[in-house]
């Protein structure tokens, strides 16, 4: 599943409250860091150190484009199979504690490198080979925006989940988005509200989103304490928002 949105809408806050639900239902979950920007998702999942990105593995940015299309020897074969499992990424490249795994596609580290396009188009190809064993799940962190359906990233998802905070321009993100994953055929496609701190807000932004023609899958409020832990870069609070997931991962599993 790829968890889409505004940027700052709460896509990373998400996508690790929906890794500890997924795994407290008994999945081992995959969570890909497609967000080319923001470095901190290893912190909010309770990881102390980052994997080395993917990127790395096919010998950086340069050697993307002629890795998949053929053209020179890439530094790694593990990219260019045909099929990629869980237990084929090496050590480095994925941190993996109490059935969560987490891989990294790649980082914009310098100024003037370069645009992130090669980072889309691994993104796209990891995803297109991943094979999920029965019991485990992808949970994958998008950038912000919609540049990742440009670039094809949602041609192997199943499911797209729309994070909406309460703001127009969330909302008009979340139509284009919705339009985007179904033009892509990607047949599940919802959208949490997040941030909700009334019920008045709530029924706002579902009328608006109904009226878009957008599935809603559930809400989850706006947590203080969610807030304190993205300040001080600490794993992300779940407590009191264990009952708003659960009901999510009722409809989502
Ligand atoms: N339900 C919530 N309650 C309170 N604060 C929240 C909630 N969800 C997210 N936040 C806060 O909103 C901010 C943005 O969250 P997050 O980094 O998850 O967004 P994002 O969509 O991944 O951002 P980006 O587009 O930069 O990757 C953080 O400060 C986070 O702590
Ligand atoms: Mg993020």
């Amino acid at each position: 599943m790829a968890i889409c949105g505004k940027g700052g809408s709460g896509k990373s806050t998400v996508v690790a409250l929906l890794a500890h639900g997924v795994r407290a239902r008994g999945h081992r979950v995959l969570v890909v860091d497609s967000d080319e920007s923001n470095p901190g998702l290893y912190r909010m999942l309770g990881f102390d150190k980052r994997p080395e990105p993917l990127l790395e593995l096919v010998g950086g940015k340069k050697k993307v484009f002629p890795t998949f299309s053929g053209e020179s020897e890439p530094r790694e074969i593990l990219l260019t199979r045909e099929e990629i499992r869980v237990a084929d990424l090496p050590g480095d490249y994925i941190v993996e504690r109490d059935s969560i795994g987490l891989v990294c596609i790649g980082k914009i580290l310098q100024s003037l490198e370069g645009c992130a396009c090669p980072m889309g188009v691994l993104s796209r190809e990891f995803l297109k080979r991943l094979r999920l064993q029965e019991d485990e799940v992808a949970i994958v962190d998008m950038e912000a925006g919609i540049e990742h359906f440009g670039r094809g990233v949602e041609a192997s998802i199943d499911s797209v989940l729309i994070v909406t905070e309460p703001s127009f321009d969330s909302l008009e993100l979340a139509e284009k988005i919705n339009s985007l994953a179904a033009e892509v055929g990607v047949e599940r496609v919802w959208t949490i509200l997040n941030k909700i701190r009334s019920k008045e807000i709530a029924s706002r932004l579902r009328e608006e989103l109904e009226e878009r023609g957008i599935s809603i899958i559930g809400s989850i409020g706006y947590e203080p304490e969610i807030f304190q832990s993205g300040l001080e870069g600490r794993p992300v609070r779940r407590d009191r928002v264990e009952t708003d997931i659960g009901r999510i991962l009722d409809q989502l599993l």
